[in-house]
């Protein structure tokens, strides 16, 4: 379970990127976070793992509270989080498997790696995961030849093999197509109902929120203004959470342009495409 309590996070710039968040998140719990750009999402889960110091605040992972930890037993907090990013964040020189296995960096010390010695329960374990990412053929391949979508499956096996209580995942279909965006979303839910993993996930496409998440939590300039579960997120708390627009089915005219063009430019691309084309399935 995870806890943040009165979580406030004010950048150096002034730019207050939090302000007061409370949120809990049960074990094997699936929860997306949507807002407009700019709105917190990734200050807050890098909140989490600390890759970004909360100004003031608690965050309780079980009985830990991570805003406390320093160095080793900070290192062995994070291991407990496994991240996925939109960017894949592999290492394109190395092999499929060499990728997974340095998800083990942490637990098996720097020689060890630099050497890619790895021990054998971590390697059969890497195995296993590339198979049920659906990537065993592509053990040997060297990462900088995989598609976006085996990439992000890539991450996601290397994520697991840290053996996470808690994934925290970061737009990880902003630059997939349609159809792999809702495989990688799938594969996340699954995952984490298989392994009872709470998780957090940063996504613009509504539609793919509402499919792949157990609740919907809505960010507006650092605040949380909906928390719920994704069929009470109807056209009303969209407004809240995006500013106006038309949250229905888009009327097109005969020259292709959305009816409304003027109110609808401040919305995210994808947002707007997935309501268009029918999201709440
Ligand atoms: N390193 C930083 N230094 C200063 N301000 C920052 C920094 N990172 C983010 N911010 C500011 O904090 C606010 C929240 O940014 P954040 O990246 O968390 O938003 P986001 O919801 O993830 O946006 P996006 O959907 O575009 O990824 C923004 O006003 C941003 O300009
Ligand atoms: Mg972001």
């Amino acid at each position: 379970m995870l806890t943040l309590s009165q979580v406030t996070k004010r950048y150096p710039t002034g730019d207050r990127a939090l302000t007061d968040i409370d949120l809990t998140l049960p074990a094997g719990q699936v929860m997306a976070l949507i807002g407009p750009s700019g709105a917190g999402k990734s200050t807050l889960i890098r909140c989490v793992n600390r890759l970004v110091e909360p100004t003031s605040g608690s965050i309780r992972l079980g009985d830990t509270e991570l805003t406390r930890l320093s160095g080793r037993e900070l290192r062995r907090a994070r291991r407990a989080m496994g991240m996925i990013f939109q960017e894949y964040a592999l290492v394109d020189r190395l092999t499929v498997m060499e990728n997974v296995l340095s998800g083990r960096l942490g637990q098996v010390g720097f020689w060890r790696s630099f050497l890619r010695r790895y021990p054998a329960d971590a390697v059969t374990e890497a195995f296993r995961l590339l198979e049920r990412v659906g990537l065993p053929h592509a053990i040997d391949k060297r990462a900088d030849a995989l598609s976006g979508g085996q990439r992000q499956r890539v991450g996601i096996a290397r994520a697991l093999l840290q053996d996470p209580q808690l994934l925290l995942v970061d737009e990880p279909t902003a630059s997939l197509d349609p159809k792999t965006s809702r495989q990688i979303m799938r594969l996340i839910r699954e995952l984490c109902a298989e392994r009872e993993l709470g998780a957090i996930i940063n996504i613009h496409d509504v539609a793919l929120a509402r499919q792949f998440a157990d609740r919907i939590a809505g960010l507006r300039a650092g605040e949380i203004v909906f928390d719920g579960r994704p069929e009470a997120l109807d056209a009303e708390t969209l407004t809240t959470i995006y500013g106006e627009e038309n949250w229905g089915e888009e009327e097109w005219d005969t020259q292709g342009q959305a009816a409304d063009e003027a109110s609808s430019s401040s919305v995210e691309p994808a947002t707007r495409l997935s309501l268009a084309t029918g999201g709440a399935s």
